[in-house]
């Protein structure tokens, strides 16, 4: 779909689920240092920035996990969302530690991570990874529980493929419960989950795509350059190679971004998320990023746009 449409337009959470912006936030970085380098150019008046820009420019939805931050980044959202005036939507995600072996453990982690975000319930809880040794049917069941004992509102899964999809929508479907939405990564530079049928059975299902890393940890807002890679483990994913190959894209996003009235290439990357019908959920460290993020709502990329970009992001 193109053309006319723009992307402000809310979008369900799952089926007959809440309506949230066509875009949310990711807020791994609030609180992480050992990945994001929390307390080293970013601090909490920055974070609180983040969630305050992102607010007033529409965005009400907000993604984190018990892990981000050691359980950090769960604070900060319930601190920032307790002194808002809107409820924002918030996900959290529940991880598949090896120890956690038991349904209860889903059922306690999920107490922790209602008291951290200051909430009755949980929006939207996900598993995070679909780990063994516990199946993913034993998560959704416990899941359900959850459900049914009032914490969590909504269940949905994150890194499953089209088996595991399947296999929580039907455990859940079991208990009458839908599957709300799989949180993967998809962004110009992973298109995997267009070309392996992740998307396609999604849609199929009636789960929301949330996607993750949009902006390839960064790399699609055009500022790494083989003469300026990012920094630890981010370098050692996005090595100086990769970065001269993305070039030609990033200026082909600029490009594009231009004929927008000066859409920078992260509007244009998210821009794209949405127009393949997922919801991205950028991460921003700062008010700048949130308000540059949210400028990928209200206008839309044509048609022909999303064709050029597909056929540019082939090779990767
Ligand atoms: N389910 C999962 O397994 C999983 C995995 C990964 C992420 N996630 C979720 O997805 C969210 C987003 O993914 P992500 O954080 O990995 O990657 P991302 O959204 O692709 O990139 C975020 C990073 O890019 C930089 N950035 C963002 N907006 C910018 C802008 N407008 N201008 C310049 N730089 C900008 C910031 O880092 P710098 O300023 O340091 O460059 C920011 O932390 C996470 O916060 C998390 O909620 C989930």
């Amino acid at each position: 779909m193109g053309g006319q449409q723009t992307t402000t337009t809310q979008v369900s959470l799952g089926p007959g689920g809440p309506l949230i912006s066509p875009l949310g936030i990711g807020t791994w970085a609030w609180g992480d240092r050992l990945f994001w380098g929390y307390g080293r150019g970013y601090a909490d008046e920055d974070i609180q920035g983040a969630f305050r820009a992102s607010l007033e420019a529409g965005i009400n939805f907000f993604d984190t996990a018990e892990v981000y931050g050691f359980g950090r980044s769960e604070k900060f959202l319930g601190q920032f969302a307790a002194g808002a005036e809107q409820n924002p939507v918030i996900a959290t995600k529940f991880f598949p530690y090896p120890w956690r072996l038991t349904k209860g453990s889903l059922l306690r982690a999920a107490r922790g991570s209602v008291k951290r975000l200051r909430v009755r319930q949980i929006d939207l809880y996900q598993l995070h990874w679909p780990t063994p040794p516990v199946s993913v049917e034993t998560w959704m069941s416990a899941m359900a529980d959850a459900v049914e004992a009032g914490l969590v509102r909504l269940v949905g899964v994150s890194n499953c493929n089209v088996e595991l999809t399947r296999r929580a929508h039907a455990a859940l479907a079991a208990r009458g419960i839908p599957l709300a939405s799989n949180q993967i990564e998809y962004n110009l530079l992973h298109r995997q989950p267009e070309r392996n049928g992740l998307i396609e059975t999604c849609r199929e299902l009636g789960v929301t795509v949330i996607a993750y890393s949009p902006l390839a940890m960064g790399v699609l807002t055009g500022k790494y350059t083989p003469d300026n890679p990012p920094s630890g483990y981010r370098g050692m994913q996005y090595k100086r190679e990769l970065l001269a190959r993305v070039q030609p894209l990033i200026a082909l996003l600029r490009e594009i971004g231009e004929k927008h009235g000066g859409k920078t290439p992260a509007q244009v990357a998210i821009n794209w998320v949405i127009c393949k019908g997922a919801v991205p959920i950028p991460g921003a460290k700062n008010a700048r990023q949130a308000r540059d993020n949210a400028g990928a709502m209200g206008w839309r990329l044509t048609d022909d746009e999303v064709a050029v970009l597909d056929s540019a992001s082939e090779g990767f």
